[in-house]
């Protein structure tokens, strides 16, 4: 066999192996695993602004809830006393942000659930792992502040969006206390902000 006359039988022979492969995986249909068919039952249709409003509130509830139970940690790794006041005063606060998204959902005439917010779950999974780090306390104190800017900024995120569509449902009150919540996302973002210029310098030697 010449060496075209040979490429050209592998060529045929790869081309005929695709056929047939692909003509297998076609004819077999794969079970949908019972967990991910549970979940898709769970979900319920979105056909309004308003489901889309309920889903969303459902969604920083439960990051709210989760931020409850991971800011202690971070107070207690920050070794600058007012990065510690900071968290201290932020966790105080998320606790009362907590009780007004309860009564933001009172708009919406359903009741208040949660449901998993998967981004905070990742950004706390990644601050639970940056904590582990051998870091010196000033950077550490520096990667800490970086964290939880970035939680702020998720909420805000998620905050504005609230309040937009809360304004264009007329969900009055919903709108009053989901603003109040980001008002001090966004103070807190700004203090962080400041502590991080004051600080940061003694972590650049
Ligand atoms: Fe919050
Ligand atoms: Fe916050």
């Amino acid at each position: 066999m010449s060496f075209s006359r040979s490429t050209r039988f592998i060529d045929d022979w790869h081309t005929a192996c695709y056929v047939v492969l692909k003509a297998v995986a076609g004819a077999i249909s794969y079970p949908i695993p019972a967990e991910k068919r549970k979940k898709k039952n769970e979900m319920s249709k979105m056909t309004t602004l308003a489901d889309a409003f309920y889903n969303e509130l459902q969604d920083i509830y439960s990051a709210e809830k989760q931020l409850v139970k991971a800011m202690p940690k971070m107070a207690k790794k920050a070794t600058c006393e007012k990065l510690t006041a900071a968290f201290e005063k932020h966790l105080e606060q998320t606790t009362i942000q907590v009780g007004r998204v309860e009564k933001a959902f009172e708009d919406t005439g359903k009741p208040a659930k949660a449901k998993t917010c998967e981004a905070m779950k990742g950004l706390i999974t990644e601050a639970e792992s940056m904590m582990e780090e051998d870091a010196v306390p000033e950077v550490m104190d520096a990667i800490l502040i970086g964290l939880a800017q970035k939680v702020e900024h998720y909420e805000i995120a998620t905050y504005g969006t609230l309040c937009t569509w809360a304004d264009q449902l007329g969900y009055t009150n919903a709108k009053k206390y989901l603003g109040q919540n980001m008002d001090e996302e966004e103070k807190t973002d700004k203090a962080l902000t400041a502590l991080s210029t004051a600080k940061n310098k003694a972590a650049m030697a």
